[in-house]
């Protein structure tokens, strides 16, 4: 078991606290979606709560060791001082005599924001003496940036050879769901993985083929696993190089009595645009001038109908071209199922998350993950180098 926040007083010390707000921005450097920002609050509140001042740290973009000012924090301190209702005061960096002098002022209740830790390129190469001077801001370290897990980068796992870390509350629920809840399931337990190519996700199918019921493949990937099977797929996106793969994970599932779910029909468009004619075909039919953009009707009920009983469900990535409306439909048929299903769900991934809150369907998920890259580690079994850094 990791250490926590819980587990620390907090009282009239400054808290450093790693956290991800890596958030999409658009041009006009407006925050598109605050979800990152906001899955933090209850560990900065915590702290305030308890009577400490919040240093918050974290990446935006990859600026490459440059100070770009299309890079900068700013936007999300706007963000957060709107959140929370007091004042975020923006450091002028993350290291330096200045950020340090701002933080020697800090009172109890305080919240400093420092500017872009990848501003400086020690930040990914894991420089021990820029760990050293992010350290040395803090007397208790929190990393509460599950989404950096996976970076074994100064404020991530560097820092902790000169403070001690421990997880954040949101860290905290994130190994929660995705490491002992995956490890230790209720069964009977589901996965449904999806997105444009297996080559992403070739190590989490097989890692979670140990440990499911049920295995449901949707999105690009799948194109490929029904080539594997001998389906005519038409101009569908597939990965030749990955059909070998597809055979032995389908072995694989039949030697662990694992149900592997493929489409059983499929969406077919003639262009790859939301407008063109499209199709839904079963798998013999698949016109040769034809790519899948989507799983069918009837796939999405058979899905949703194995979701039904299921006591865990983890799900990660849309069944189809979720950005086109017209090939939305499949993912949002699984999102419907998996949130009406009584199990324990755990959802991540950018476009799985979209459609369930498009829908308004995030108060019916048990866990949703703030994780990208970081979730899918976790999910292939891997060690993150932000969780073995943190104090047992
Ligand atoms: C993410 O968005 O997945 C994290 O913030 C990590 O960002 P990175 O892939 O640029 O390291």
């Amino acid at each position: 078991m990791k250490k926590t926040i819980r587990q620390l007083s907090v009282v009239n010390k400054k808290v450093f606290m790693r956290v991800d707000f890596n958030v999409p921005l658009d041009e006009q450097r407006h925050i598109i979606d605050d979800t990152r920002i906001q899955k933090t609050l209850p560990t900065i509140r915590y702290v305030l709560e308890q009577g400490g001042a919040v240093i918050l740290a974290s990446h935006l973009g990859r600026p490459k060791g440059k100070r770009l000012k299309e890079f900068s924090l700013q936007p999300v301190a706007e963000r957060l001082s709107e959140l929370l209702q007091q004042p975020v005061t923006m450091a002028p960096d993350c290291i330096g005599e200045a950020t340090k002098e701002l933080v020697s002022k800090m009172k109890p209740g305080d919240i400093v924001l420092l500017e872009n830790l990848r501003f400086h390129a020690e930040e990914e190469k894991n420089d021990p003496d820029f760990a050293k001077q992010l350290a040395a801001l803090g007397d208790i370290g929190v990393n509460d940036a599950f989404g950096c897990c996976h970076r074994a980068h100064a404020s991530v796992s560097g820092i902790a050879a000169f403070l001690p870390m421990v997880a954040g509350l949101l860290l905290a629920k994130e190994i929660q769901f995705l490491g002992e809840t995956v490890t230790n399931p209720e069964h009977p337990f589901a996965a449904i993985i999806g997105g444009a190519k297996i080559s992403d996700k070739i190590n989490v199918i097989d890692h979670l083929l140990d440990k499911v019921d049920v295995m449901i493949i949707g999105g690009g990937m799948a194109n490929t696993f029904l080539l594997a099977q001998g389906y005519a797929v038409g101009k569908s996106l597939v990965e030749m190089d990955k059909i070998e793969l597809a055979k032995k994970l389908l072995q694989k599932a039949k030697q662990k009595n694992v149900h592997f779910l493929l489409p059983v029909d499929v969406t077919v468009a003639f262009n790859f645009a939301n407008d063109s004619e499209y199709v839904v075909t079963n798998l013999n039919d698949i016109p040769q001038t034809g790519m899948i953009l989507d799983i069918g009707t009837r796939s999405q009920a058979i899905f949703a109908e194995a979701l039904k009983d299921m006591k865990t469900i983890i799900w990660n990535g849309p069944m189809g071209v979720f950005e086109m409306p017209h090939f939305a439909l499949g993912t949002q048929a699984v999102a419907k199922a998996v949130a009406d299903a009584s199990a324990v769900s755990i959802v991540g991934g950018g476009d799985s998350l979209a459609a369930i809150n498009q829908m308004g369907l995030a108060d019916a998920i048990t866990h949703i993950s703030t994780g990208g890259g970081a979730s899918l580690e976790y999910l292939e079994g891997k060690a993150l180098p932000g969780i073995i850094a943190l104090q047992d």
